[in-house]
């Protein structure tokens, strides 16, 4: 974004159940505590519009629906997202999370569904220009830990989920693509985009993720 005056966007990527929300949530207490004002989004959803896209992308009835079409709606999701809540909050200089943002598209629909970075970030620019966070926090855990953390919160949670499921149902070889993607963005983007070592309790890993961040702080 070329606007002088912008607050600070983090995005939280990592596999399915590796503790992106978790750790959002326990930076954006930390950040809070400290005296900043934090927007909290999340994709597919967020916004109540991003929430109906989420519905159409995670129901389990949608089997056919197309690589393509799915890169689409989470661009949508995205992009109503950014007009909406993200872009504002920057202006008023506010400290802007995102469990989730573009650099999903690239792991998922771009490595792991096969349609390439190529068409992710031709997307990403027509749609949002040249904004980027300045950092983002990638958790690596084991695929099986974080597949079976996800799993054991999706049974106690089963009654409202239960047909929030489609992106769930994916192969080990398919999350070990999306981890390739992740590792490809961080051989591509050093600067913005940090693997963090997700293993031990959500303290541990939150130490390490306000490790991250506190030197932008400092910066502002
Ligand atoms: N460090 C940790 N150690 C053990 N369990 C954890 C840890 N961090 C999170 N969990 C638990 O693992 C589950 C998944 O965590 P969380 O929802 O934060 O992951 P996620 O990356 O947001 O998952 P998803 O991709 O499905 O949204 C939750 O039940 C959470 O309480
Ligand atoms: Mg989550």
């Amino acid at each position: 974004m070329t606007d002088a005056r912008r607050g600070l966007f983090i995005s939280f990527e990592g596999t399915d159940g590796s503790g992106k929300s978790t750790q959002m949530r326990l930076l954006a207490q930390r950040l809070r505590a400290s005296g900043f004002t934090v927007l909290e989004s999340a994709e597919p959803g967020g916004t109540p519009i991003g929430l109906q896209i989420r519905r159409i992308l995670l129901d389990s009835a949608n089997e056919e629906m197309a690589p393509m079409t799915e890169l689409l709606l989470m661009f949508a999701s995205r992009a109503q997202a950014t007009a909406q809540w993200l872009k504002p909050a920057l202006a008023r200089e506010e400290i802007v999370l995102s469990d989730r943002y573009t650099d999903s598209s690239l792991a998922y629909q771009g490595e792991a569904r096969g349609l390439g970075f190529d068409a992710v970030l031709k997307l990403h620019e027509l749609l949002l220009g040249d904004l980027q966070p300045d950092l983002t926090l990638c958790i690596e855990v084991d695929l099986e830990e974080g597949l079976a953390r996800a799993h054991g919160r999706n049974r106690s949670a089963a009654s409202d989920s239960t047909k929030e499921t489609r992106l769930d149902e994916q192969s080990l070889g398919f999350y070990q693509r999306v981890l390739d993607g992740y590792r490809k963005i961080a051989a591509l983007e050093p600067d913005r985009f940090h693997i963090v070592d997700g293993r031990g309790t959500p303290e541990m890993v939150a130490d390490r993720v306000w490790a991250e961040v506190q030197p932008l702080l400092v910066r502002r």
